[in-house]
C-alpha cells in the first residue's frame, strides 16, 4: 500500500474562494528573535501560493518551540509572520491568540490578500492535550483543512489530530506529500545496495531507528559520539571520549543482529581528537591508540574515504546525525564531507531533518540543492522511516 493511499492532495480539495485551515511547521531556529534558519517557511510556500492563485482564504496555524501554556515572551510566531509576508509578498496578520476574539476576527475580517497566521498554538493547553473543544474552536475559523506541517505529523496534538478529524474535506499539502513520497520510497523496495548513515550524540536516541533500519539496510554507517559506543563496545578504549556505558550491551546486540542479517557495519578507523571541545587543534589518530585525555570529535580522514567509497557505491542512502561536532571548523571535516559525497553520489539520497540537514545547509555550495530529498522534519522522519505509524498522517485518510 503507498503510504499515501486514502489522502487527499490539496489539488484534489474543493479550496476555491474557500477559508483554508493550513497547519505549517514554523518551528524554526531562532537566535534573540531573528530566524536563523527559514526553510521550514519557504518549503511551505507551494502550498500557500497555490492556495492563494485559487482565491483561498488562508488561515495557518503552528507551534513554535515548546513554551509553557500562556504566552510566552520569546515564543510568538510574529517573526515568521514578517518573513513569510516578505516571502509571499501579501500581508500577514498575526492576531493575539490562536482561538477566540482576536483569532475570529482577524479571520473574518481578512481581505483578498492578506493571509493569517495564528499565534503559536503551544501558548494554549489544549493543543499538546489533543483536546477536543480547543480543536472545535479552531474548527470555527475554516471550512477545510490541509496538513503541511510534516515535522509535527508524530505529534498527536489538537491542530494536528483531533481538529482534522472535525473536517470533512481535509488532505494534505505539497511539502507533506513530497515527504511521505521520499521517505516512503525507504520503507517500501529501496533500490539496493541500501546504506544508512546514523551518528549524532547519542545511541539511546536512535535506538528503535537502529533496530528497524538493521532489518533492512545493507550496510549501516555508523559515526559521531555514538560511534565511541559501538567502538568501546568491542572492547576499546576510547580514552576521554563520550561514551554510553550502560547502552555497551545494547550496542553489542545491535553489531550481533547486523552479523546475522549479512548487514555490513561501518565504524571509524580514525577519528580527530582534541582535548576538550574547544580545543581548536584537531589531531588524527588511529581508533585504538587513543592517549590519556583524547576526546573523539570527529572522525577521521580514512573513515571519510571509506564511507564516501560506500556512500556513492549505494543506491540508496539515508542519512541522520552528524559525524562530528561540525558546528566547531576542526571537528567539520567529517560531517561537511559525508555531505558531499552524498550530493555527488547517484543514488537516490535523502537526509533526515533536524541537525543533518542543518549540517547539509552550514556545508554550504550546491550540497543542499544535490540532494535528492532534505526532510524538513527531525523526530517525525525518524519514526516514519521506523515504520511507525504517525497520528498526523493517519487522520487524513478518508
Ligand atoms: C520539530 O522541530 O521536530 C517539530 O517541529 C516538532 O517539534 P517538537 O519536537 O517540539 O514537537
Amino acid at each position: 500500500m503507498s503510504l499515501l493511499e486514502g489522502i487527499k492532495t490539496i489539488r484534489e480539495l474543493p479550496i476555491d474562494k474557500k477559508r483554508l485551515f493550513v497547519r505549517v511547521d514554523f518551528n524554526v531556529p531562532m537566535e534573540n528573535g531573528v530566524i536563523t534558519d527559514d526553510s521550514r517557511i519557504k518549503e511551505a510556500l507551494p502550498t500557500l501560493q497555490h492556495a492563494l492563485e485559487r482565491g483561498a482564504r488562508l488561515v495557518l496555524a503552528s507551534h513554535l518551540g515548546r513554551p509553557k501554556p500562556g504566552k510566552t515572551e520569546g515564543f510568538s510566531l510574529e517573526p515568521c509572520g514578517l518573513r513569510l509576508a516578505e516571502l509571499l509578498k501579501v500581508d500577514v496578520l498575526v492576531p493575539e491568540s490562536c482561538i477566540g476574539d482576536s483569532a475570529k476576527k482577524a479571520v473574518y475580517d481578512m481581505r483578498e490578500g492578506q493571509v493569517v497566521l495564528l499565534e503559536n498554538l503551544r501558548f494554549e493547553a489544549g493543543e499538546e492535550a489533543n483536546d477536543d473543544s480547543f480543536a472545535r474552536q479552531l474548527r470555527e475559523l475554516a471550512d477545510l483543512y490541509v496538513d503541511d506541517a510534516f515535522g509535527a505529523v508524530h505529534r498527536a496534538h489538537a491542530s494536528v489530530h483531533r481538529l482534522a478529524t472535525l473536517f470533512q474535506e481535509r488532505g494534505c499539502g505539497f511539502l507533506l506529500e513530497k515527504e511521505i513520497t521520499s521517505l516512503g520510497k525507504l520503507l517500501t523496495r529501496p533500490e539496493r545496495p541500501f546504506a544508512a548513515i546514523l551518528g549524532g550524540a547519542k545511541v539511546s536516541d536512535k535506538i528503535t531507528v537502529l533496530e528497524s533500519l538493521i532489518e533492512r539496510v545493507n550496510i549501516l554507517i555508523i559515526g559521531g559520539a555514538m560511534a565511541n559506543t559501538f567502538l568501546a563496545a568491542k572492547g576499546i578504549d576510547m580514552k576521554g571520549s563520550r561514551v554510553e556505558g550502560d547502552k555497551l550491551p545494547l550496542a553489542r546486540t545491535i553489531l550481533e543482529k547486523a552479523a546475522s542479517r549479512n548487514v555490513e557495519v561501518l565504524l571509524p578507523t580514525d577519528v580527530l581528537v582534541g582535548k576538550s571541545i574547544d580545543d581548536e587543534n584537531a589531531l588524527e589518530r588511529a581508533v585504538g591508540a587513543l592517549q590519556h585525555g583524547d576526546m573523539a570529535l570527529d572522525i577521521g580522514p580514512k573513515s571519510l574515504e571509506v564511507f564516501a567509497k560506500k556512500i556513492a557505491e549505494a543506491k540508496t542512502t539515508f542519512w541522520n546525525g552528524p559525524m562530528g561536532l561540525f558546528e566547531k571548523e576542526s571537528f567539520s571535516k567529517g560531517t561537511f564531507g559525508v555531505a558531499r559525497a552524498m550530493a555527488d553520489a547517484e543514488g537516490f539520497t535523502v537526509v533526515g531533518g533536524g541537525d543533518s540537514a542543518a549540517a547539509v545547509h552550514a556545508a554550504g555550495g550546491d550540497i543542499a540543492e544535490k540532494m535528492k530529498h532534505i526532510s524538513t522534519g527531525g523526530g517525525a522522519s525518524l519514526e516514519l522511516i521506523e515504520g511507525k505509524k504517525l497520528p498526523g498522517i493517519e487522520v487524513l485518510r478518508t
